[in-house]
């Protein structure tokens, strides 16, 4: 039977992985998060004070970083482990947020990162979400799904999301903080966020999960 690679870019907070999980689980493909292995470098250059600004030294901790997605029977999809230890729950921590653009700004993180995403799409059959999945990583996947949604529906739901880790969060953070990584985002130079010119975009901002699963299940459909 035919496996085809799915890419779906966009901006942050837009659902990609929401949809992206559900696409995996009906076609039974492997389903990879690739903004969590940002999160996760970023999260050890946090805890080992690492000086990013500083290429040699980013150079000397990206050798000390292995990454892997493991599947959990228990919560049903796959994890990131960083160094072995489950990091994807942590990850998803406003402090992470807060640099992680900065860091996936960075040539040699970023060359870091693709080089094992495109490795892991090999097999084919494989659904990646990120900002550059589309562009750099599988610029020949078959199926490029480019997702928006407007700014107050992703703010509400990124808000509702870290809400229920930690009350303290405020709306003006949480907005604050998709706006400047949007910016970092599309304005860095290397693999900045752009839509693939053969990208078909999905606006869920008034779409039930069901109704954006079948609009990407049909696509899938002419391309198998
Ligand atoms: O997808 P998520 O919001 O978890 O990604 C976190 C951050 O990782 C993004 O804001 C972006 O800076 C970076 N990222 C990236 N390229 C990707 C996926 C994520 O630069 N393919």
């Amino acid at each position: 039977k035919k496996k085809i690679i799915i890419t779906i870019d966009g901006w942050s907070s837009c659902g990609k992985s929401t949809v992206a999980k559900q696409l995996a689980r009906e076609l039974n493909y492997v389903y990879i998060d690739s903004g969590a292995m940002y999160r996760a470098i970023t999260l050890y250059f946090l805890r080992n004070h690492i000086d990013w600004t500083n290429t040699e030294e980013v150079k000397g901790a990206l050798k000390n970083i292995q990454l892997d997605f493991r599947y959990n029977e228990h919560s049903q999809q796959s994890e990131i482990f960083l160094n072995d230890e489950n990091v994807e729950y942590v990850i998803r921590d406003l402090v992470v947020a807060e640099k992680v653009s900065e860091i996936a700004a960075i040539r040699e993180v970023r060359e870091f990162a693709v080089k094992q995403q495109q490795s892991m799409g090999k097999k084919k059959g494989i659904v990646m979400d990120g900002r550059d999945i589309g562009t750099v990583v599988f610029p020949n996947a078959e199926l490029k799904i480019f997702m928006t949604a407007d700014n107050a529906v992703r703010v509400e739901r990124r808000f509702k999301e870290l809400y229920e880790k930690n009350p303290n969060v405020t709306i003006e953070e949480v907005k604050n903080n998709l706006e400047m990584r949007d910016y970092i985002d599309s304005n860095r130079e290397v693999s900045p966020l752009r839509q693939a010119a053969d990208a078909l975009v999905l606006d869920n901002s008034k779409l039930t999960m069901p109704e954006q699963l079948t609009i990407a299940l049909n696509w899938v459909k002419e391309r198998l």
